[in-house]
């Protein structure tokens, strides 16, 4: 069974895109291990010269999180049209160190509604390409698609498609 490591890009506490990659992780159970990581927002800020001092304890683990898994799901929102800072930060501690270097990786940008967050999608993809990841496809999904009255993500028929699909090219 693949191991996938899902990465929260919210900073966010009760976050929608955290939601969407719960729900995912249980809707592919059968045929793909999903780990959920959702600590970016704990992540200290990455600054060059801290590369030559201790690297801090969760920068270790995240970094050995996406070099143990086959690959990577990244779901992110759009601020300020692009990605959170955070995503951007954890993205930033892995260049010199090169953990997402050949690592197939599925962007998805999460946000309200349509067309929001092509810029995100955008952004996105050039720091993965820079990190010379393997971007195996680009998925936008919007909230007012999969929210039912009580604000539950609930995928519909074409979401689960498109993600069943998206996650077998990984
Ligand atoms: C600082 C900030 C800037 C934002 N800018 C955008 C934006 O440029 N485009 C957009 O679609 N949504 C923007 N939003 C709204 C988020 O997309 C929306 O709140 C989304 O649901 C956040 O996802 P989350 O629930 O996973 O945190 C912004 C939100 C914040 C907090």
């Amino acid at each position: 069974v693949k191991q996938i490591l899902a990465i929260n890009g919210s900073a966010s506490e009760n976050s929608s895109n955290l939601q969407l990659l719960e729900v995912i992780s249980a809707t592919f159970s059968d045929t793909f291990q999903i780990a959920v990581y959702d600590g970016l927002w704990c992540l200290p800020l990455f600054n060059p010269n801290k590369l030559r001092e201790i690297t801090p304890v969760s920068i270790t683990q995240l970094k050995n999180q996406v070099d143990d898994a086959d690959a990577i799901v990244i779901s992110t929102p759009e601020y300020l049209h692009n990605v959170p800072a955070v995503l951007k930060n954890a993205l930033e501690w892995m260049t010199e160190s090169g953990e997402l270097a050949d690592k197939p990786v599925l962007p998805i940008t999460f946000t309200p509604h349509e067309p929001r967050g092509k810029f995100a999608m955008t952004s996105l993809i050039q720091s993965l390409k820079a990190s010379k990841a393997t971007i195996v496809a680009e998925l936008p999904l919007y909230q007012n698609r999969v929210r039912n009255e009580n604000r539950e993500i609930v995928l519909d028929e074409e979401y689960r498609f498109l993600l069943g699909e998206a996650l077998k090219l990984l």
